[in-house]
């Protein structure tokens, strides 16, 4: 199957995307994880993305959709897009790029309130080598600052600073949230699911939906 997994940032999808990936062999292709692989390594468009990234903006639509239309293409069937689309128009034109066994065939929207995004991602911490995500409310705690795989020392995500997180929640309500209404009038099925709850229960609730679809 095809998914679409959204919600604000900090909403859990990368932490719901690796459960999906491990259940049922989704390819997961996430839009802000190939972005920051390119400026980890310093590539052109690396450098690009940063500028918006580190203000909490969007990368403009024509290189986000060129790189993600490139990237599920590659993938083929069964792929989950995480993060991606995120304005309306990355929505429309994905449609109009994919066809057949590619078409988006189901939307999970994970629903969390802003105060606890907030809270989150001033909390997390993620290792600069394996990318794994830390935080001291969920499954894997920060403990002495460093990697349990690789020891490498945790860092802070650079969009992840106070004012960062404040415009990425602007810019999600203003640019993102249309997506969804994007999508119910495709009539493309659809789940919204609390994403506020642990991640065992948000797990569940996702598992449920994507298990109706086959
Ligand atoms: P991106 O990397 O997509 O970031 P985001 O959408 O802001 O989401 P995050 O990765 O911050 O959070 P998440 O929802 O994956 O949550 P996580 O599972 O880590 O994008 C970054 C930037 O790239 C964008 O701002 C933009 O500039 C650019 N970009 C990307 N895609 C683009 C596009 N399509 N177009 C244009 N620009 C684009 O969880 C968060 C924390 O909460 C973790 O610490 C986790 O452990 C914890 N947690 C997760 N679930 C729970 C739970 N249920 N209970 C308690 N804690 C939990
Ligand atoms: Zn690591």
């Amino acid at each position: 199957m095809n998914l679409v997994l959204t919600g604000p940032p900090g909403a859990g999808k990368g932490t719901q995307c690796r459960r999906l990936v491990e259940k049922y062999g989704l390819t997961h292709l996430s839009s802000g994880d190939i972005l920051r692989v390119e400026m980890n390594a310093g590539t052109e468009l690396g450098e690009l993305a940063k500028k918006y990234i580190d203000q909490g903006q969007l990368v403009p639509d024509e290189i986000v959709i060129k790189m993600m239309v490139g990237a599920i293409v590659k993938s083929g069937y069964n792929y989950l897009l995480d993060g991606f689309p995120r304005t309306s128009n990355q929505a429309l034109q994905l449609d109009k790029s994919l066809e057949g066994d590619l078409s988006v065939e189901a939307v999970i929207v994970l629903e969390v309130a802003d105060e606890r995004v907030i809270d989150r991602l001033s909390r997390r911490r993620i290792c600069p080598v394996c990318s794994r995500v830390y935080d001291d409310l969920s499954l894997r705690p920060i403990r002495d600052g460093h990697c349990d795989s690789d020891g490498a020392l945790l860092v802070q995500r650079s969009d992840d600073k106070p004012d960062v997180i404040k415009k990425r929640l602007e810019t999600y309500h203003e640019r993102t949230a249309p997506v969804i209404e994007y999508y119910e009038k495709t009539g493309v099925k659809m789940a919204k699911i609390d994403g506020s709850l642990n991640v065992d229960q948000v797990a569940s609730g996702v598992s449920a939906f994507v298990e109706s679809l086959s």
